[in-house]
């Protein structure tokens, strides 16, 4: 199939654009590059052997993506597109509504205007908020998310759900993403945040390279094993992969289909920290903080209706995720900044 990614430079979609063309499909990138360098997409060509094509366009800039739509024909499209940073969200409500929003209304259109009606959805566990069952299946009821962030993943999610509902040949996948770190074997590409790192892995490599001086947990008092918080951490390659399998939803014609892509398996901090450290033979110096706001105890899911229906389930683990993570890092200690 011929699949257009938006924010195809990001960290989940540059390891996805690689798990689609060895499946023998094509791409084909746009990205506004907010958040994200063209250097990934260059690398990425190395790595497969070919250069990847992209289009340094914002989805909101709906002439220019009518364009891109006049220029290919899209059999499908993979919408990553999008700003996540949960704290951010938090102080700039309206950038985050009107980019996360605003962009997939005006994609959508576009996509209809052209007749491609097929979209993969980059959704989140963020959407069932404090989760009501624990492993969390698809099933499990949506809660209160609280942020802007995470409110724009779930009505997101909604407003594509009235669409196919309202257009039956629509054709919609949500994937409910889980916590993706890891990197590609290769080292290189990988995830590189701007400025301080918001989320657990990126800041344990920045301090195991030397770039921060400890490790802040978040709170050691949650009803969970060793008190700190417990996440389904899932190798970026496997999650791109979910998204290769989650295309074969679209070509059965799914109308509307749901899924969580994780491993099924909690790590709390310490877990991931302690198998950083053995498996990497690194030191990461931390200490017990408060609790963050907004954060759970708990959240894994259950990954069984994606290995049921989609015959795709994480390989990957703890180890391979920590030891992909320093391997990129150790390797780029900048990103992708020379
Ligand atoms: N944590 C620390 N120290 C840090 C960073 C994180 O102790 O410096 C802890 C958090 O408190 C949490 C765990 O590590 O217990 C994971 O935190 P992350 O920020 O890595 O991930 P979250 O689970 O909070 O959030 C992630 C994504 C969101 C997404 C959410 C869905 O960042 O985009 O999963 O559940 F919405």
């Amino acid at each position: 199939m011929n699949i257009l990614l938006t924010g195809g430079a990001g960290f989940i979609a540059s390891h996805t654009i690689i798990e689609l063309v060895n499946a023998g499909h094509d791409v084909v990138v746009v990205d506004n590059f907010v958040n994200s360098q063209p250097e990934a997409l260059k690398r990425v060509g190395e790595l497969i052997g070919r250069q990847v094509p992209y289009y340094a366009v914002d989805v909101r800039d709906k002439d220019a993506l009518t364009k891109v739509f006049d220029e290919n024909k899209f059999d499908a499209v993979i919408h990553f597109a999008g700003l996540k940073a949960v704290g951010e969200s938090v102080a700039k409500p309206l950038e985050y509504y009107h980019n996360n929003m605003t962009g997939t209304f005006i994609l959508m259109d576009v996509m209809r205007e052209h007749g491609c009606k097929n979209i993969i959805f980059s959704s989140s566990a963020t959407v069932y908020g404090d989760p009501a069952i624990i492993p969390i299946t698809e099933e499990c009821p949506k809660g209160q998310c609280t942020n802007p962030y995470g409110q724009t993943k779930s009505m997101l999610e909604q407003v594509m759900m009235d669409v196919q509902k309202a257009d039956p040949e629509w054709n919609v996948v949500l994937l409910r993403y889980f916590n993706p770190i890891g990197a590609h074997p290769s080292g290189r590409i990988g995830e590189n945040p701007n400025g301080i790192p918001n989320n657990l892995m990126p800041y344990i490599t920045q301090v195991a390279v030397g770039k921060r001086k400890e490790l802040g947990v978040f709170g050691n008092d949650y009803p969970t094993p060793d008190g700190t918080g417990v996440r389904d951490y899932i190798h970026v390659v496997d999650l791109a992969a979910g998204h290769v399998a989650a295309l074969q939803a679209i070509q059965k014609k799914c109308g509307l289909a749901i899924y969580n892509l994780g491993t099924g398996h909690g790590y709390s901090v310490l877990d991931v920290v302690n198998a950083f450290i053995k498996v990497n033979g690194v030191d990461v110096p931390y200490v017990i903080k408060p609790r963050r706001a907004g954060d759970i105890a708990t959240c894994y899911c259950n990954p069984a209706k994606a290995k049921a229906e989609l015959g795709w389930e994480a390989k990957n683990g703890i180890e391979e995720m920590c030891r992909d993570s320093w391997n990129w890092q150790k390797n780029n200690p900048n990103g992708y900044e020379k």
